[in-house]
């Protein structure tokens, strides 16, 4: 099995994470977890993670993983060890998360590739921690602690919301998006030019794949009040945000917590999506490309898959392999929307 760089760091730092009650976050369950337990056998073990694929794979070994957008417990932790969340708005989010369930001998530490920006922590976390440093470097990644600063207000998941309305073809929409999940502050390029070319979906059963903050999947709802809509993600952020949105909006909708296609099960009339892209990490493309392939098989016969991509992306052979027809709706500003019948 490979172990992530970050791991390896944390492997080689094991003699200073010694604790009665650790907590970690977001943390790959690989061989780092596996050392902890041997070196440390009566500690008591808590996980989060909010990637629905990363808490599989710590259910498959048993680890008490909770899957959430935020972190819930009636204990306190001595130690917490947090992976660099992709975007720093979510450093914020997750250190408050924290509040309950720290004192202040709590320590903290930060694991991060050089380049995901956990070099800035120290400026980043000056209200969570005080005496953060940097312990150590290796395997181009970076490990830094701090303690943590208790915080006069009790932590509030509703304050973390960021709300705009979006205005799409004469429709009002309210979207609320929880720090770092896609479409936070404004509608995407692709996501635009892709509900300019929406087909009809009076009456059909759709599912929105990879639905961030639900921005796609509120517009249909509101669009097409006789569909019924499910939303799926693999960040409990988004499908929290998603949540958010449609009660904001009085719609109704179900929703799938999936990495990739892990826990698609239903058969649909339409799906559409703006699908992960690459962001520096192969396992985006590995998830869009795993979708492409096999969401037919939860398509009805005559039923349609609309999909926006970045033109470069080399998605219609494979949309081809698996469908009757695919044409390029529209292409414009860099990205193109396909539409495919199965
Ligand atoms: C480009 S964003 C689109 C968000 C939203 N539909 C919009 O248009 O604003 C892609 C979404 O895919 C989700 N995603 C990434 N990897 C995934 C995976 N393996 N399985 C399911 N969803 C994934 C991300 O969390 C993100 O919300």
């Amino acid at each position: 099995m490979s172990v992530a760089n970050t791991s390896q760091l944390l492997l080689k730092n094991l003699s200073l994470l010694k604790a009665t009650k650790p907590l970690f976050i977001n943390l790959p369950a690989d061989a780092f977890i596996d050392e902890y337990k041997r070196e440390y056998p009566h500690a008591q073990l808590s996980f989060f993670n909010s990637h629905y694929g990363e808490y599989l794979a710590h259910q498959a070994k048993q680890h008490p993983c909770q899957f959430s957008h935020y972190y819930q417990a009636n204990e306190i932790h001595d130690l917490i060890i947090i992976a660099f969340p992709k975007s720093k708005a979510e450093l914020g989010y997750t250190l408050a998360m924290l509040n309950e369930v720290t004192d202040q001998n709590t320590i903290i530490y930060f694991v991060g590739e050089k380049n995901s920006g956990v070099k800035s922590v120290e400026k980043l976390a000056k209200n969570y921690l005080h005496g953060c440093q940097k312990d150590d470097a290796a395997r181009h990644c970076l490990l830094f602690s701090g303690c943590y600063k208790a915080q006069a207000k009790p932590f509030d998941v509703d304050e973390w919301f960021v709300q705009y309305p979006l205005d799409i073809k004469g429709k009002t929409i309210q979207i609320y998006a929880l720090p770092g999940v896609f479409s936070q502050e404004r509608l995407d390029v692709g996501t635009k030019l892709l509900l300019e070319y929406l087909p009809d979906y009076t009456g059909k059963k759709v599912l929105d794949f990879g639905c961030g903050a639900g921005v796609i999947g509120a517009y249909i709802a509101s669009s097409y009040p006789s569909s019924t809509l499910a939303l799926a993600d693999v960040s409990a952020l988004a499908l929290a945000s998603a949540k958010q949105t449609f009660a904001a909006n009085q719609l109704k909708g179900k929703f799938i917590a999936t990495d990739s296609m892990s826990n698609i099960t239903d058969l649909f009339d339409a799906v559409i999506s703006n699908p992960p892209f690459h962001q520096g990490l192969k396992t985006h493309y590995q998830a869009t490309e795993r979708f492409l392939s096999e969401i037919a098989k939860h398509i009805k016969v005559k039923g349609s898959l609309t999909i926006v991509a970045n033109s470069f992306l080399k998605y219609q052979p494979i949309i081809a392999s698996k469908f009757i027809s695919v044409e390029q709706a529209v292409k414009a500003n860099g990205f193109t929307v396909y539409h495919a019948i199965r």
